[in-house]
């Protein structure tokens, strides 16, 4: 097999809000992963658990609290202005909210074309024809250009924020759920315009997103996330087919079947309590206050990803233990 290129690599990356006196909330709490080029890395985890603000220090949008971000080889933390500004021409996010990230003054077709404006990639009519060709690649039209954002959907927002992002034609995207805020019946259209552009532009993905069905759709490789924490990370059939740490099993317990007797013998693996604060967290394994199977150890220590069978990684005390159960 060729060596493939490794696009991004995250290195013990930590994000902290100072959130009062003594308060830290640590939202991204030493965080490894690669990404190759070309492939999809999915990242999973409940509400509030930090993938946003993952995908947002990736991204350079927020200062690292610690930790490393090196993509193509170079620490994205460390670039002076005019290298930052070759790394945005490089690297683009689509937003989880398509409501709140658009201008509401600025009108389809300067929002499009800000950044071709940015990074001097087209002006005049060959501007123009480049936005008509971007607002077609995403199932809107030319007429669309001169419209304002609030005179869409919130489907076509999203088409809008990806579009943006497409403009400058990146290697790299962090898509924030890119499809939550949108009707069932067009999420699949969404995915499958995101999968067909990776295919035709060679595009690197993390993929952020709720809904666990959608991720093994379109990811390569998955990353779970808990309270701040990776804690366990394989190709996608891998995670989906045999997870191993406590928490993935309860999450995938819960995704539903569509053979309504299979459903039924379904097993599915209750998570009690709520997610803690990230406020100060205790030491140890994050889940453990929620783990079924939690030793004291598990409390005191905080379990390190391990590499259980071949690319397959998890942060389990137990999980050796816990393979066949
Ligand atoms: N700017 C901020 N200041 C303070 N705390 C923040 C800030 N942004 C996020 N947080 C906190 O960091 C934690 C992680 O938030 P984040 O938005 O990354 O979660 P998420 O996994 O994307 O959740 P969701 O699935 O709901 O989008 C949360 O506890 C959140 O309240
Ligand atoms: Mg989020």
């Amino acid at each position: 097999m060729e060596e493939r290129k490794v696009l991004i690599e995250v290195k013990d990356l930590k994000k902290y809000f100072n959130v009062g006196r003594h308060k830290m909330l640590k939202a991204v709490d030493g965080v490894n992963f690669k990404i190759y080029q070309g492939e999809t890395l999915g990242l999973v985890g409940e509400s509030g658990c930090g993938k946003t603000t993952c995908g947002k220090t990736v991204m350079g949008l927020y200062e690292a609290t610690g930790g490393q971000v090196i993509f193509d080889g170079v620490d994205i933390h460390s670039l002076n202005k005019k290298e930052k500004k070759e790394f945005t021409k490089r690297a683009q996010i689509i937003f989880q909210d398509p409501y709140s990230s658009l201008n509401p003054r600025m009108t389809v077709g300067d929002i499009i074309g800000e950044g071709i404006d940015i990074h001097k990639l087209y002006t005049g009519k060959e501007r123009q024809e480049k936005i008509y060709e971007l607002l077609e690649l995403v199932g809107l039209n030319k007429e669309h250009a001169l419209r304002f954002p609030h005179e869409f959907s919130g489907g076509q927002r999203q088409r809008i924020g990806i579009a943006r992002a497409l403009a400058i034609e990146p290697e790299f995207i962090v898509c924030d759920e890119p499809i939550s805020a949108l009707d069932v019946s067009i999420q699949a259209q969404v995915v499958n315009l995101l999968i067909e552009l990776q295919k035709k532009r060679n595009l690197t993905y993390l993929f952020i997103a709720h809904d666990l069905s959608m991720v093994k759709h379109i990811s390569d490789r998955v990353g779970v996330m808990y309270l701040g924490n990776m804690v366990e990370f394989a190709e996608s059939d891998e995670l989906y087919d045999h997870p191993l740490h406590p928490y993935t099993k309860a999450l995938m317990s819960a995704i539903p079947i569509p053979d309504p007797d299979e459903e039924k013998r379904k097993k599915r693996i209750p998570i009690e309590g709520e997610i803690p604060s990230p406020v100060n967290p205790k030491p140890g394994c994050r889940f453990a206050a929620r783990c079924r199977f939690a030793t004291e150890k598990c409390k005191q220590a905080t379990p390190e990803l391990e590499e259980i069978t071949q690319g397959h990684f998890v942060a389990c005390h137990r999980v050796r233990e816990l393979q066949d159960k």
